[in-house]
């Protein structure tokens, strides 16, 4: 029988080592953590071949006195928790005190430091334990050699020194991003790659992301009681396929938090095809005792304490920072300046303040409507866990969704029938829009006129002229629909003759794993074997479309989710790629009827000014800006 016994403490540091020691890329991190964690304003990282051969870091902090020197490197050593309230309240990086044993054990270490006050600086060697006096002006220099020395099946899982480089940059990248008052220099085989000089948090962006990501941004800045969010978030148009960076910082460290990725792809969900991804580099600032940042041993991940409010701060907030969309604002400030009785007082666009985005984004109310939309939908009920949270988050989620001032001089545009009041008081604006009128008064979009190439709709309204994109349009009134459709019972309507559809393993597996979320958007699908599928029934607003790919891609797509997700938190995606394939193809001929039809529903649905990729559906060319072009004095 085996005999059960006590690890040594070597055994037990190099176990450890194994979840903070990925790669010389976790070595960066944590010594640099530690350096900013000693109040440093400047770091150096030299790096040998990758990391592999060398790591050092040093930085000009308070540094580490000599007596703590060899305490330094033991396990659950650190100067940064003492009780288990600071645990409830951890504001420096590190604080689990495994870090330097871990390296310790994997590495030849040496510290050479110079506690403030001191005389001068002592070295320390992990490997010997010798202590001896050195020469170093201020602060601690961190020195890891032949990292896997001693453990060589570690060595083996490493990859090639570009590629262990490159993680190595990145974690740096990581934390400067988030210090930008610290000064930081990186060199590799005696290169200087990066200097990064202390800035404010926008200097630091655009030296880490480029020039291009500020200029194709937008700033995000929202607080709501405990939380605060700021950053960049890339504009959906430059969005494109390549990997782009994406950063998520929570109280000042970079994690990967699956909620707060998934605040981020639902915002974009609205606006941006499937394949392309978000650039963006948010930092979340939020009470340290409403997180748990001891959830990992790299503490790469944390856990909130409402992540539900959480994401609907985060998703509100970065809605607001993309919302609204130019080309919709510039039109209305054009109709709004041209806005005179004749032309528009029969014809008075609506005035509640629940313009497309208001309901969820908060987007200042000032601004009207250009053509009626739903009224703003109360905040979903949060779940929280106590009183004293309850009360923060109430006035968290009540600041997250009221309405902002406009910090640029965009919310001067004035409701239309406000500029009619001032025309001429004594003259009453032409038959007087009362509710009667509405019904006669020309609609805001107006009536079609030709279809151009099979692409566009012309039309022609009191401003001047009207342009649609009439796919775009389509597509984002049936997505509007379908969102509309999946809080009722989605309307369905059986195939006479079902489907059937030849089908790999992936796309059964996603059949069989998805098979309740078909239903719920409508599908009625039916294996005949494990190589064929039979689609009964479909949802009502697009059985009239090419069924086939349609359910394809959604096979796909519901092949890349995991199965535990809940469906509310990928229908957005789900229900733009349905929208995408009902939509009406160009080239297709319409009549006119068939154009007026979609004009109206384009004035009733939400956000039809862009469609799911984030280009607009229409622009408004107005009489002045047609006059224009012909030169023509008015
Ligand atoms: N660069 C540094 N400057 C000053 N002190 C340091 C430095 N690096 C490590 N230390 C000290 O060594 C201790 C142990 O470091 P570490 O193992 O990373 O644990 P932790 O950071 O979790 O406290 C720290 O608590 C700190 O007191
Ligand atoms: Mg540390």
């Amino acid at each position: 029988m085996p005999r059960i016994h006590l690890l040594p403490d070597a055994l037990i540091n190099q176990i450890a080592a194994g979840e903070v020691v990925e790669r010389p890329a976790s070595l960066v991190k944590e010594l640099v953590e530690n350096a900013l964690d000693a109040g440093a304003r400047a770091v150096a990282v030299t790096l040998e071949q990758g990391g592999v051969r060398r790591v050092r870091v040093q930085d000009d902090g308070h540094g580490i006195a000599r007596e703590e020197l060899a305490l330094a490197v033991m396990r659950h050593a650190t100067s940064k928790l003492h009780t288990a309230e600071d645990l409830e309240r951890i504001a420096t990086m590190g604080f689990r005190g495994e870090a330097l044993a871990a390296i310790a054990s994997v590495c030849r270490l040496t510290i050479t430091s110079r506690a403030q006050g001191s005389e001068h600086a002592w070295r320390f060697d992990a490997v010997s334990g010798e202590l001896a006096p050195a020469a170093l002006e201020s602060g601690t220099v961190i020195d890891c050699a032949d990292l896997y020395y001693n453990t060589p099946a570690r060595r083996k899982f490493l990859k090639s020194e570009s590629t262990e480089y490159a993680h190595c940059e990145e974690a740096l990248r990581r934390v400067a991003l988030s210090r930008p008052e610290v000064a930081f220099a990186l060199s590799h085989n005696a290169r200087s790659v990066l200097h990064l000089k202390p800035g404010t948090p926008e200097e630091r962006l655009a030296a880490l992301l480029g020039e291009t990501f500020i200029e194709r941004s937008r700033a995000v800045e929202a607080e709501a009681g405990p939380a605060r969010l700021f950053g960049r978030v890339i504009e959906p148009r430059h969005a494109d396929q390549s990997r782009p960076p994406q950063y998520w910082f929570v109280n000042g460290r970079f994690v990967r938090d699956r909620m707060l990725t998934q605040a981020l792809r639902q915002v974009y969900a609205d606006v941006l095809h499937g394949s392309r991804q978000p650039a963006f580099a948010l930092f979340l600032t939020i009470d340290p005792a409403l997180v748990d940042v001891n959830v990992h041993p790299a503490k790469i991940e944390v856990r909130f304490r409402d992540s539900q409010a959480v994401f609907r701060f985060v998703l509100d907030a970065v809605r607001r920072a993309l919302a609204p969309s130019r080309i919709a604002l510039e039109a209305l400030e054009e109709t709004d300046r041209r806005g005179s009785p004749e032309s528009l007082g029969t014809a008075p666009l609506p005035q509640q303040p629940s313009l497309p985005y208001s309901s969820r984004s908060g987007a200042p109310a000032s601004r009207p409507a250009p053509y009626p939309a739903s009224p703003p939908r109360a905040p979903a009920g949060s779940r929280l866990h106590d009183a004293a949270a309850e009360t923060a988050y109430l006035a968290f989620a009540r600041s997250a969704l009221a309405p902002t001032r406009e910090a640029d001089g965009t919310s001067a545009v004035r409701p239309v029938a406000e500029s009619t009041e001032k025309g001429s008081p004594e003259i009453p604006a032409l038959p007087a829009a009362t509710s009667t009128d509405d019904a006669l008064a020309p609609p805001p979009l107006g009536y079609a006129l030709a279809q151009l190439h099979g692409i566009y709709l012309l039309a022609q309204n009191a401003a001047g002229l009207v342009l649609v994109d009439i796919h775009a349009a389509h597509e984002r009134i049936l997505y509007e629909g379908l969102k509309e459709a999946w809080d009722r019972t989605p309307s369905v309507q059986r195939l006479l003759v079902p489907l059937v559809l030849a089908v790999d393993a992936r796309e059964y597996a996603a059949w069989e794993e998805h098979r309740e979320t078909l239903e719920r958007l409508g599908f009625d699908v039916g294996a005949l074997g494990p190589e064929q599928l039979a689609v009964r029934s479909a949802p009502s607003l697009l059985a009239q479309g090419a069924l086939e790919p349609l359910v394809r891609a959604l096979l796909h797509e519901l092949s890349e989710l995991p199965q535990s997700l809940a469906v509310e938190s990928f229908r957005d995606k789900i229900l733009a790629t349905m929208a995408c394939h009902g939509a009406v193809r160009a080239n297709r001929p319409l009549t006119l009827p068939e154009m007026n039809a979609l004009l109206r529903a384009m004035e009733r649905t939400e956000r039809s000014d862009q469609c799911n990729h984030g280009r607009p559906t229409w622009v408004q060319l107005s009489l002045t800006e047609l006059d224009r072009l012909f030169l023509r004095g008015r």
